[in-house]
């Protein structure tokens, strides 16, 4: 994520142009009242929207018309192209709406007289209604209780007040931070490039606007299902109508000796991010354990600051379980281009103050270590409720646990998905987040299936892959286009079947995969 300032291209939309520019199914950037301003046709219908994507900025009128909404190029939010409202995470808040009018006979404003044209303008902004918050109605929650405080639990809050809940809503979180953007801390905030303020997902006054009571520092020790309270390490004890689990997960830890050191660091939290920078101001040589998407993120990131890295991994190719083999050794080209040297096939034995050692007899000098070597889902808290478990809490196609009205979302939730047709558990920040929203309309009685296609991407220096799907196996990744000149599709199929799909440089392909997967599952029944 990046800080930058919007230049304005394209007609000014308060002057008007003439119908003829925009054809039907396509996107016209312009401006209005200095803003940039997407025109887009829809047969008969004119739409005109913020063009700039609320999540990280990205160019709309670069992503793709589907119905009556654009999808984002970048992460694949979507906006209604109707009210600009954000319908589907990572983007929350809206992008503008305007009002479109239409003169019929501008012939003398446009052309010499003789053809009569259609001119089109946008020049009124619409206000924005704010949702009418009511108090509960029959048939749902008096209270909402989140427990958790990362994408999927404000998500899940967020989409309880814009769906008009009137009812109480309580965030308890263990951290003392407020929702934040957790990409951003491998990212833009760890290399420099993003500010303090791009990491919380919503500000202290959202949260006090909106009547979520937010509680920092709060760890739930246990849940009663049955009598409808939860109890926190404090002693405190809450009920609840409804409660969400989004307890996310932990970090796996490496137990060998000097693990426990101080200069070894560990990256979920802003709180773990604002450490590792503070000690990259003096760091010299940092060694990452772990070579998947958190280790080669950092990697990327303390090079942008300078610091010497190598990195340490079990696996001969970095990130090949994920993305095969090609692009795994294409990302391992990439940093070892940007001076990161690999020590792969071997693990670390031990750390002491200046050094780690492998199990191969190396030795590697560091004032720094990053342990990134995967996470496990925090399902302590439903283990001990006794809510049903499979390596994940076990959830059905509206996200409900096995008790009645405890719904559960993001990280630790087991699905049954409908484009894989099997029950699975991923880390993604979008899916998590479009997990909680899901889970607040069902809270409400909405009996709305997640069906969400799943999708991440990662970035390391100025290489950004976009992934869509998910491929737990696959026959043989199939590429189309050039690894090495960034601009391909890699196809992971499976028995004849194309499970997902990474797109690098090809946004457009990207969403496509993303339609194409959606039309897929329509009439296919989950298990
Ligand atoms: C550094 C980093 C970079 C990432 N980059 C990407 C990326 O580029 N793309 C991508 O798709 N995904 C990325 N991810 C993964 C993504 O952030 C997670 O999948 C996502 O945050 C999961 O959301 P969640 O709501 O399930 O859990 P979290 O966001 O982890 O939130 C869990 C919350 O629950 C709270 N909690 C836990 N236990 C308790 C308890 N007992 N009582 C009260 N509160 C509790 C925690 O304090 C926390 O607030 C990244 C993750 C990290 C750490
Ligand atoms: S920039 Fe649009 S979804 Fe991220």
């Amino acid at each position: 994520m990046s800080d930058e300032k919007t230049v304005l291209k394209g007609p000014d939309l308060t002057q008007g142009i003439e119908l003829s520019r925009i054809a039907d199914g396509t996107m016209l950037l312009g401006h209005a009242r200095g803003e940039p301003v997407l025109l887009a046709r829809r047969g008969d219908e004119l739409f005109a929207i913020g063009a700039i994507c609320t999540h990280y900025g990205a160019p709309l009128e670069t992503g793709l018309l589907v119905g009556d909404t654009v999808r984002c190029p970048w992460h694949h939010a979507c906006f209604s192209l109707r009210t600009g409202e954000a319908l589907r995470a990572p983007a929350l808040p809206p992008v503008s709406c305007w009002r479109v009018s239409e003169v019929r006979d501008a012939a003398r404003q446009f052309t010499p007289a003789e053809q009569p044209v259609r001119a089109i303008y946008a020049s009124e902004k619409l206000e924005r209604v704010a949702s009418h918050v009511q108090p509960a109605r029959a048939g749902m929650p008096a209270s909402v209780l989140i427990v958790g405080g990362g994408a999927a639990g404000n998500a899940a809050a967020e989409t309880l007040r814009r769906e008009g809940y009137g009812g109480r809503i309580t965030m308890l979180s263990a951290d003392d931070a407020l929702p934040c953007d957790r990409p951003n801390l491998s990212k833009g905030y760890l290399a420099g490039t993003a500010s303090e303020a791009s990491n919380l997902l919503r500000s202290t006054n959202f949260y006090k606007d909106h009547g979520i009571d937010v509680r920092l520092g709060k760890r739930v020790a246990a849940i009663d299902v049955r009598s409808g309270y939860v109890e926190l390490a404090d002693g405190e004890r809450l009920s609840y109508g409804a409660l969400l689990l989004a307890t996310g997960a932990d970090p796996v830890r490496l137990d060998v000796p000097g693990g426990d050191l101080p200069h070894v660091h560990y990256l979920r939290t802003l709180a773990d991010s604002r450490a590792l920078i503070s000690k990259v101001l003096t760091a010299r040589r940092a060694v990452v354990i772990g070579a998947s998407f958190i280790g080669l993120e950092v990697a990327a990131s303390l090079r942008a600051r300078n610091v010497e890295v190598q990195v340490i991994a079990p696996e001969k190719v970095p990130m090949e379980k994920i993305l095969g083999p090609e692009l795994g050794n294409f990302i391992r080209r990439l940093h070892e281009s940007h001076g990161v040297s690999f020590h792969l096939g071997t693990t670390a034995v031990s750390i002491d103050e200046r050094s780690v050692s492998l199990k191969d007899g190396a030795r590697l000098e560091a004032d720094l270590v990053l342990v990134g070597i995967g996470v496990r889902p925090a399902i302590s808290l439903a283990e001990k409720a006794g809510l049903a478990i499979d390596r994940g809490v076990t959830v059905n196609e509206y996200l409900e646990t096995s008790a009645p009205g405890v719904y559960a979302a993001g990280d630790i939730a087991r699905w049954p998905d409908r484009l894989t047709e099997e029950r699975i558990r991923i880390e993604h920040f979008v899916v998590a987040e479009r997990q909680g929203q899901t889970a607040a309309r069902n809270i409400l009685g909405r009996r709305e299936r997640f069906d969400a296609v799943p999708f991440f991407w990662t970035e390391q220096y100025d290489l950004g892959v976009a992934y869509v799907g998910h491929a737990e196996r696959w026959d043989q990744v199939e590429i189309d286009g050039q690894l090495e000149t960034r601009d391909c599709t890699l196809t992971y199929p499976h028995a004849g079947k194309k499970l997902a799909v990474a797109v690098i440089h090809r946004d457009l392909e990207g969403l496509r995969a993303e339609v194409d997967f959606e039309r897929s599952m329509v009439g296919r029944c989950s298990s």
